[in-house]
């Protein structure tokens, strides 16, 4: 029998109304002599002698017992692939990030993902908006995704692409929820990805009630997000609909993200995690572990810090055959480059100024960033030194340092030009 015939059967013998057959007819079995005359009486009353027969044949049971499996496994294919379910289950397992770094290359840093761990099994009470910020290759996003993966259940990862518009968001969100693309029929990326933020809230509202804890989201990279999108991310987190049903821990490292969640965000919403540098004893174990000898290790830490990316670039340097003193000067290179853009040489309108605070740096090692508003008294100028890639502003202790070694070292080079 084809499907349409299936289909018309069905029509004519399920949809159409007509009086019920007698459960006795339907199974084909007489009537019990338990059963009263009169009840048996009362029904064959209601129906001509000729219904009181059997109304299908095997056959047209065969054809009703498939099109109810049809038509229920089709009703279940659709449940299980709707948003909201697909988001459930997403959230239930968790993202489990792709690691792209192989267990022998890496490098345990266990007390900072033991932290990470705690952030990402928030409890009944945790502050809704998590601020994770550090340098650019200090190992963030490594350490995020393996903490993520450890902890699994109702931790979600997005991660933001490079270069970053409305319509790589949305598919990169779409994935980390498990939502398929074809769902979102509207065109405009913007209202697309909004969409999916919504799925994401009912379930974490379902996650909630389920678990009696938060959900997690972390979008990784926030630096790459243009103010609208951060906006909308933040306000949705701390909206009272959404209050307490999920945090969202967004990652960055450079300063006018950091700043611009500030501004926005409430301090009683907020809470911060930095990833620093490694320890000296780390760097130093971590380049002995790439068979460099300790005086080579230890000149390396002193040019370029603790930074793992940093470490990792001079020891592949290394390798590739390249002197020590021919690295020392492509990192001098960069670091000039670096005050360069930030204006900070010699005839420059704030050299002076620069002169003062370079001073305090190198003697105490931080400052106060309300110092640094005070001085200037211009807060725009201020913003806009430390988004250069200079100084670098811790925003739970509100300190300002030196980006990395490698700048302090420049200035050390050229004492002339920047120490009084
Ligand atoms: N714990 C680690 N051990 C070894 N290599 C690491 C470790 N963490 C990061 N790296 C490497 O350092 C580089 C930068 O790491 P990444 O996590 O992308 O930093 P970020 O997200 O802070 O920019 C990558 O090449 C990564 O493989
Ligand atoms: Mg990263």
């Amino acid at each position: 029998m084809s499907f349409s015939n299936i289909i018309r059967h069905f029509r004519r013998r399920i949809l159409q109304p007509r009086p019920l057959p007698l459960l006795s007819q339907v199974l084909s079995i007489q009537p019990s002599p338990l059963l009263t005359r009169s009840y048996v009486n009362s029904t064959s009353s209601l129906l001509p002698s000729s219904q009181l027969s059997l109304q299908l044949s095997p056959k047209q049971y065969i054809t009703t017992f498939l099109v109810t499996g049809l038509l229920f496994g089709t009703s279940l294919m659709l449940y299980e692939n709707s948003p909201n379910r697909r988001v459930n289950k997403a959230a239930q397992r968790g993202t489990l990030p792709e690691l792209r770094i192989s267990s022998d290359k890496y490098y345990p840093r266990p007390q900072v993902l033991e932290q990470l761990k705690k952030i990402f099994t928030p409890q009944k009470y945790s502050r809704p908006f998590y601020m994770i910020y550090g340098k650019d290759g200090i190992g963030k996003s490594t350490l995020i995704k393996m903490a993520s993966r450890e902890v699994g259940q109702g931790v979600i990862y997005v991660d933001i692409p490079l270069p970053l518009d409305n319509y790589c968001f949305v598919i990169e969100l779409a994935k980390a929820m498990n939502i398929n693309l074809s769902w979102l029929r509207n065109d405009d990326y913007k209202e697309q990805w909004k969409a999916v933020l919504s799925a994401f809230e009912r379930a974490a509202k379902v996650y909630k009630a389920k678990y009696g804890r938060p959900l997690v989201i972390i979008y990784d990279n926030v630096d790459q997000f243009n103010t609208d999108i951060l906006d909308i991310l933040q306000s949705s987190v701390t909206e009272s609909d959404n209050k307490g049903n999920y945090i969202a821990v967004f990652v960055c490292s450079e300063y006018s993200a950091v700043q611009r969640m500030n501004l926005r965000g409430h301090w009683a919403d907020m809470d911060y995690f930095e990833i620093g540098d490694l320890t000296k004893e780390e760097s130093m174990d971590y380049l002995n572990k790439k068979n460099i000898g300790e005086e080579e290790a230890r000149k390396i830490y002193e040019l370029v810090g603790g930074c793992i990316l940093d470490l990792k670039k001079a020891a592949r340097d290394l390798f590739s055959g390249r002197s020590f003193e021919d690295i020392k000067k492509t990192i001098e290179i960069e670091a000039e480059i670096k005050f360069l853009a930030a204006k900070l040489l010699p005839g420059d309108e704030y050299y002076e100024v620069w002169r003062n605070i370079i001073d305090v740096l190198l003697n105490s090692k931080e400052l106060c960033a309300s110092e640094l508003w005070e001085i200037f008294n211009n807060s725009k100028r201020v913003d806009e030194l430390l988004s250069k890639n200079v100084f670098e502003y811790h925003p739970k202790t509100h300190k300002i340092t030196f980006k990395s070694k490698s700048i302090e070292c420049y200035i050390r080079e050229n004492a002339n030009l920047f120490i009084k």
